[in-house]
């Protein structure tokens, strides 16, 4: 059977979409958690809220992408390559979408254990998703602070990856993120 993957030579106009989109949200998401604490005290809440509303934001985003990729397909990881870096390509890949899930989630489960709502873009409160537990909450930020390492370290991985298909391989990895 063929399998979607292997029919396309591109990703679809939404996945480019999706996926720049989540870089952009993730570089406010950095810079915020950043420097909040160096920000007058009056602009601290409102600028957490903005990262909880970004999160909330990567993780439909992140939904809807999984979905999508199944629907749609992807364009299979060049059956040139040597068996190791198909190997670490799938790996990324797993490793993005399980970390995009897991990181708003834990973020949206500290928010609730420490009874600080998520106020989404100032226009709606999200439900709480569990009651309120100090330890928990405690561990959660560590765990939120650990994961958000980890997807420093796998990003920064996936990028040199990207530029050394397109600066050194020269192939077509990075072109099917970029173009239709
Ligand atoms: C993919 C999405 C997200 C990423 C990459 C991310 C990343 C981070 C990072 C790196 C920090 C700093 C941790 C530290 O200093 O140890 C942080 C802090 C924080 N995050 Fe997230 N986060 C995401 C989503 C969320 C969501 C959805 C929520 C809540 C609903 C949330 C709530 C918080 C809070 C409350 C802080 C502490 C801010 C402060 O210093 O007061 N995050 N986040
Ligand atoms: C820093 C700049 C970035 C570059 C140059 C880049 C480049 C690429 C390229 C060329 C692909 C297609 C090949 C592959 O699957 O590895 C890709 C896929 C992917 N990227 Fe990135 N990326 C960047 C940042 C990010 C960020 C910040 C995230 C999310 C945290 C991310 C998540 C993903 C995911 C999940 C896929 C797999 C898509 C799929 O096959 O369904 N990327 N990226």
């Amino acid at each position: 059977m063929t399998m979607p993957d292997e029919l396309n030579a591109s990703y679809s106009a939404f996945s480019r979409w999706a996926h720049w989109l989540t870089l952009a949200l993730f570089v406010g998401l950095f810079l915020i958690a950043w420097t909040v604490d160096d920000l007058p005290q009056e602009l601290r809440l409102p600028a957490v809220q903005l990262h909880k509303s970004f999160g909330i934001t990567v993780l439909a985003l992140t939904v809807v992408r999984v979905v999508w990729r199944f629907a749609a397909g992807v364009p299979a990881i060049p059956s040139e390559l040597p068996s190791w870096q198909k190997a670490a390509a799938r790996a990324t890949q797993y490793a993005l979408y399980v970390l995009l899930f897991a990181q708003p989630l834990v973020g949206w489960l500290w928010s609730s254990a420490g009874t600080r709502a998520i106020n989404f873009y100032f226009l709606v409160q999200l439900p709480w998703l569990i009651g309120p537990d100090k330890d928990l909450s405690r561990q959660l930020g560590h765990l939120h602070g650990l994961i958000g390492n980890l997807l420093l370290i796998v990003i920064g991985l996936h990028a040199v990856a990207a530029l050394y298909h397109h600066f050194v391989r020269r192939d077509q990895v990075l072109v099917a993120m970029l173009r239709g």
